[in-house]
């Protein structure tokens, strides 16, 4: 009788499903226990998402466990949501996976209120203060440019930019800390993607098995002591009032580092940035079209001049259209971060109640057909006007918008130009035919895991992708450049 009780509970738990509140908006019958979780696929939820979306409209509803979500679909739904009701919508989730790793302290995950507030305000000045916009941040750059090759880790690179901002250190690309950092971070992105987070997520009574997703604790817990060091050692030597990087600026004003704002903008300058660059390498080498009439605009704007400056992209909108093209199609942050409802609103006809998990699904805007002459191709003149001007349409939302929108996009897009340039004056990139055909198609929340490697003659770099493809791709360095000549 008790077994029979038992089993029943169980059923009931497992296939009885939660009627949805008033006027929320449509989506499919949930569980009462696993929400819709399993009628998402974990590999890649893109596709589930846009027929769902193809169903119910815009803006549709799933239960992510027991967790009521709103999914977000196409320019208009998500301007409505991150512009026009900015406020409203700029809630970060809480009790998922994410927050508890980050402790609910640091910036990306913050919940919207004074703290995050105060913590964005902050970040945003110290990053203008240590140069964006100025020569500084430009130097740091193209300082780190020099060292992309002969060991070209963009991973690297990327992550000593921001460190360089941060702590004022860069690593030598064989060091085991930097090495250290850029696979914890990796390991967490890859983690936090994948179906163990759902599980997290969903199933709070599993939390405290020792599952994979314990090691991105683990990875945390040895960044922060990584991260402690640091301010530790810059307590000992700074001088009050002359600050030589971000915790020092930040010694200076509260005395007290949050550490998790350290990592979070760590974190948050390193993956990113490369695995963009990672795709905009792979299809400019399959595109050597539209490379060559980058290059071509590069030479005659900076000609003798011995390094590419910020500034000159205001001379190259051809090279501007292509980045930001490179950016659309690399959609590093396809769902962007899950936001949530700071109070009770509404949204296209639909009431969605305080505290609702709200996802951005920006790749539904980055492809949006009625947006975007030809969505899925690589066409540079996506940014251009018909004179020929760089433009930048409003359904370009790789960085998000309104209140959350990402801390260090300025910083992003001088990374991205410089870098780019940099590499592009000196190499040209060619796909090796032996290779066979490229596989360009995006791997979702993709081992992000990249290496670049060159050969024993010097001559050949070989990057093995993994984001956005899975396919080996071979840069050959042609023409006028060889490792040897580099250096
Ligand atoms: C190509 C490079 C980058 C892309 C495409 C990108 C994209 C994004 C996106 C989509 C978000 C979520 C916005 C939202 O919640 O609606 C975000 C947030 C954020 N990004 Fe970036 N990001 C990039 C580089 C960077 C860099 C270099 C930094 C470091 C300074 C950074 C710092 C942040 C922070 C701190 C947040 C959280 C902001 C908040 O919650 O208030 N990002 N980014």
């Amino acid at each position: 009788m008790f077994c029979c009780c038992l089993d029943f509970l169980l059923l009931f738990c497992c296939f009885y499903s939660n009627p949805r509140p008033k006027n929320f908006p449509p989506g499919p019958a949930a569980l009462a226990l696993f929400g819709n979780v399993l009628q998402l696929s974990m590999k890649n939820p893109l596709e589930d998402l846009d027929r769902l979306a193809r169903r119910y409209g815009d803006v549709f509803s799933l239960y992510i466990g027991r967790k009521p979500a709103v999914v977000l679909y196409g320019l208009r739904a998500v301007k409505e949501a991150l512009v026009v009701r900015g406020v409203d919508f700029a809630g970060r989730p809480q009790g998922l996976m994410l927050n508890h790793v980050t402790e609910n302290k640091g910036l990306i995950m913050a919940n919207y209120g004074s703290v995050w507030k105060e913590h964005r305000r902050f970040a945003l000045m110290s990053l203008k203060n240590f140069g964006l916009g100025r020569q500084f941040m430009e130097e740091r750059i193209l300082q780190e440019t020099k060292h992309i090759y002969p060991q070209p880790v963009i991973h690297s690179a990327a992550s000593n930019i921001i460190s360089s901002i941060l702590f004022g250190t860069r690593y030598e690309y064989d060091d085991e800390v930097l090495a250290f950092i850029i696979n914890s971070f990796k390991e967490n992105a890859r983690k936090a993607n994948s179906a163990w987070a759902v599980i997290y997520d969903s199933f709070p009574f599993l939390r405290h098995l020792p599952l994979p997703f314990r090691k991105v604790f683990e990875n945390y817990e040895a960044l922060k002591s990584h991260t402690r060091r640091i301010i530790a050692d810059h307590k000992k030597s700074r001088t009050s009032g002359e600050p030589r990087d971000i915790i020092d600026c930040y010694l200076d004003e509260m005395e007290k580092v949050t550490l998790m704002f350290l990592l979070d903008l760590h974190f948050a300058g390193t993956d990113t940035t490369s695995n963009t660059v990672l795709t905009a390498l792979l299809y400019l080498a399959v595109y050597r079209d539209i490379q060559a009439l980058c290059q071509q605009e590069i030479d005659a704007v900076l000609q003798d001049k011995e390094q590419v400056s910020f500034e000159d992209r205001q001379q190259m909108p051809f090279v501007q259209a292509t980045i930001h093209e490179l950016q659309r199609l690399a959609n590093i942050a396809p769902l962007g971060v899950f936001h949530s409802t700071t109070r009770n609103t509404q949204l296209m006809g639909y009431d969605v109640p305080e505290g609702t998990l709200v996802i951005t699904n920006l790749t539904s805007v980055l492809f949006e057909r009625s947006q975007w002459a030809q969505p899925n191709h690589f066409n540079p003149s996506h940014f251009l006007n018909q004179r020929g001007e760089f433009m930048k349409p409003e359904a370009f939302l790789a960085f998000s918008a309104g209140p959350r929108v990402c801390l260090g996009e300025a910083l992003a897009r001088m990374e991205l130009f410089l870098i780019l340039v940099t590499l592009l004056r000196r190499f040209h990139l060619a796909w090796p035919e032996a290779c066979g055909g490229p596989d360009l198609r995006p791997v979702f929340g993709g081992d992000t895991g990249s290496q670049i490697r060159l050969n024993s003659t010097g001559i050949m770099i070989t990057v093995l992708l993994y984001f956005p493809s899975l396919t080996m791709l071979m840069l050959f360095l042609c023409d006028y450049c060889t490792y040897e000549h580099y250096i």
